[in-house]
């Protein structure tokens, strides 16, 4: 059973009031199409993914979806009806979840039960209880109490088997519809509701994007290493040359500032270490950039759901003296890991001759990192 899924990201998000596309706007370090787009596709639910986007916003939701597989970039209309309208036609499964670019905070568990409810009754939608009573009011006097036990909020994603939504999309006509559940429901029959989820909201008003209301999780972690000091080799710290009669032996650039980092980085979020990821037995890493291999940690990171919220580490040298370096290398390491210079703290220190980084032959750095949850 092929699963497709319309992400429907052609809007204007007016209300938001950004000038721009809400989902295109950058919210502690993340776009909303970033964060929706990734929820579904981590899920390995989905078999393709199908984003409406404007004409207007069609290179940049593009280039937004491009590290991606199997994702494919339609043109919205004008309005939501029309935009699921065209990623219809474009979609090849057998059911069809569609689902709201401004709502991020979709779950596995939410996708997996509307699938599964679509093969069951061929359309279904989740809902959640109102919390409040609901009446209808007209010129300022209430004309209904609906009460709130049979009243529900409809979300996304809602999911169909996909002759179906098809067959009653093609009867739409002028008719203007609240969502793809009422299409289906007026043309094809009775559309199944199945549990929501709180936390799924639309992202409508500004203050929704205000990511801060939500618990934000850090995590922590360490890392070291230790490289060799011999002649007729670059000493590089933190990306930085430094001047020196002797340079770290290594299979990349023995950069042991960063790799340092990247194990802290990658041990935050129980990723493993650079051994792992960059065995020094493949000779692609021959002479690697290691800000190179650290923009990859980051990506890692970020796919894991966190950002690098800070940096520390102690640089354990006798000779050179590093003092004056120091600020280029934070400046390197910020401009690299996204934060600004007052979160990248570097230190350096001799051993007071003692041992073998006391007699210059090598040199040693302990880092930590701290990542937050996006
Ligand atoms: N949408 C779409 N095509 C449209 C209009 C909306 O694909 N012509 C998408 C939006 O991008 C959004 C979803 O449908 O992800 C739900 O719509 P809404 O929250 O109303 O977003 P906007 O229409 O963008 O916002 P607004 O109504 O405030 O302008
Ligand atoms: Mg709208």
């Amino acid at each position: 059973m092929k699963v497709s899924f319309i992400l429907a990201c052609a809007g204007k998000g007016a209300r938001a009031g950004f000038g721009k596309n809400k989902l295109l706007v950058e919210k502690d370090g993340m776009t909303c199409l970033e964060r929706s787009l990734s929820a579904v596709y981590k899920t390995k639910l989905a078999h393709e993914i199908i984003v409406t986007a404007s004409n207007e916003d069609f290179d940049t939701v593009t280039k937004i979806c491009s590290p991606y597989e199997n994702v494919k970039v339609v043109v919205g209309g004008n309005t939501r009806t029309q935009s699921v309208k065209n990623g219809l036609s474009a979609i090849s499964g057998d059911i069809v979840l569609i689902h709201d670019g401004a709502r991020p905070f979709v779950t596995k568990k939410l996708i997996k039960d509307c699938i599964d409810g679509a093969i069951k009754h061929g359309g279904v939608i989740p809902v959640v209880p109102s919390r409040n009573t609901v009446v209808k009011v007209s010129e300022n006097v209430t004309k209904e109490y609906l009460g709130k036990d049979q009243i529900f909020s409809v979300q996304t994603p809602q999911a169909f088997k996909t002759e179906l939504i098809k067959k009653a999309f093609d009867q739409i006509g002028d008719k203007t519809f609240n969502d793809d559940g009422e299409i289906y429901k007026e043309f094809i029959g009775d559309l199944f509701v199945l549990q929501g989820d709180s936390s799924n909201v639309k992202l409508t008003y500004p203050e929704d994007f205000d990511f801060n209301k939500k618990k934000t999780e850090y995590r922590f972690g360490v890392g070291f290493d230790c490289h060799r000091l011999v002649e007729d080799r670059k000493l590089i710290l933190g990306g930085v040359e430094i001047p020196h009669v002797k340079g770290l032996l290594g299979h990349s650039d023995a950069d042991v500032l960063t790799h340092a980092i990247m194990d802290a980085l990658l041990s935050s979020c129980a990723l493993r270490d650079i051994g792992y990821h960059f065995p020094d037995t493949d000779a692609k890493y021959k002479g690697a950039n290691s800000m190179e291999l650290l923009k990859e940690v980051i990506a890692l990171v970020k796919d894991k759901g966190y950002l690098v919220d800070g940096i520390s580490a102690s640089i354990m040298a006798e000779k050179p003296k590093l003092l004056k370096f120091i600020p280029e290398i934070t400046k390197n390491l910020a401009c690299a890991l996204n934060l600004s210079e007052d979160k990248v703290g570097i230190t350096a220190t001799t051993l007071e001759g003692l041992g073998f980084v006391g007699r210059e032959e090598g040199i040693c750095v302990h880092a930590t990192a701290t990542v937050k949850s996006v």
